[in-house]
């Protein structure tokens, strides 16, 4: 059998939108209609004319656009592909967290649960975070579950920000020694981080961006070699799009488990089964899809 083709003749029959997150594998992302960071993929998604789309990413991106959707069906290849970090606080837990400071505003990352979206007053991204944050300006924040992030963004606007000890274990796996033996191999190289790396690590970086920034920033810097730390999958389309360019990986560990399980058969399975989809209670969907348009609104 001919995978290709058969996801594109089922793609066909079903007027199926195929959506991939940049860590995806290369074959994934190849046969997308779309590929993009979580905030790119949140705005395609809160725009869609296809009845019918396969998110390839992992759990939360998959619920966000099926919470912007509630009249499509939005399949997921692999329901089990999710994101530890989202897992790290749960409703019960955000509410203890909100109860300690009355009166903050809740600003969570979209690596969380509809549950913890349902808790907070408006989601943001690696993409857009500060841009978030600066709304609440003169007020105590409390951000979760990412710490990382949220340290990044307390840092630029020059503010507290009361943090969630949440975390990504793949990005974790990043030293600022893989950043500097590379920077001593390649001294011309940039390197461009993602804020989910712990301090050190931004520290040894010459850029801190999101995913979907990294390959702005590649396609309009003038340098010709790139250092990249952050998950691997994100080179496939910095080599495509910079065929004249050169990107190094930061290391060989830094691969999300969970943004693999996506493979091309799954998405064929998903394709001719028409299954399973994604499904959100709809009344945490109602108070999730507040926190999500309140970022959208605001990007
Ligand atoms: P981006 O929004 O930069 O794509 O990041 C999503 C993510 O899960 C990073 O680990
Ligand atoms: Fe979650 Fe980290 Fe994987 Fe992103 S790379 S999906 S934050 S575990």
């Amino acid at each position: 059998m001919d995978i290709l083709a058969e996801i594109a003749r089922l793609k066909a029959e079903r007027n199926a939108l195929i959506l991939a997150h940049n860590y995806q594998r290369p074959e994934v992302q190849d046969i997308a209609d779309f590929t993009g960071d979580s905030l790119e993929l949140a705005r395609k998604a809160s725009g869609i004319d296809a009845p019918v789309v396969v998110f390839c990413g992992v759990h939360f991106m998959a619920e966000t656009a099926a919470i912007l959707n509630p009249d499509k069906r939005i399949l997921s290849p692999d329901p089990t592909a999710g994101c530890p970090m989202a897992d790290m606080i749960d409703a019960a837990q955000l509410r203890e967290f909100k109860a300690a400071h009355p009166g903050a505003a809740t600003v969570c990352y979209v690596n969380s649960t509809a549950e913890v979206k349902a808790e907070s007053d408006c989601c943001c991204t690696s993409g857009n975070a500060e841009k978030i944050l600066a709304h609440y300006e003169g007020r105590e924040v409390l951000f979760v579950p990412d710490q990382h992030l949220g340290s990044v963004v307390a840092e630029r606007l020059g503010r507290e920000v009361i943090v969630w000890p949440g975390y990504c274990p793949t990005h974790a796996r990043i030293r600022p020694e893989d950043i500097l033996e590379l920077k001593a191999a390649h001294p011309g190289a940039v390197a461009m981080t993602h804020p989910e790396c712990a301090k050190p690590v931004r520290d040894a970086a010459d850029e801190v961006l999101s995913t979907g920034q990294m390959c702005a920033f590649a396609k309009k810097s003038a340098a010709k070699e790139f250092i990249v730390a952050t998950e691997e999958g994100i080179l496939h389309r910095l080599r495509q799009e910079n065929p004249d360019k050169v990107f190094y990986p930061v290391s060989p560990w830094a691969i999300c488990p969970n943004m693999k399980k996506t493979t091309l058969e799954k998405v064929y399975f998903c394709l001719r089964d028409n299954a399973p989809a994604v499904e959100v209670d709809p009344a945490i969907a109602v108070r999730a899809r507040r926190a999500i348009d309140q970022m959208l609104a605001w990007s």
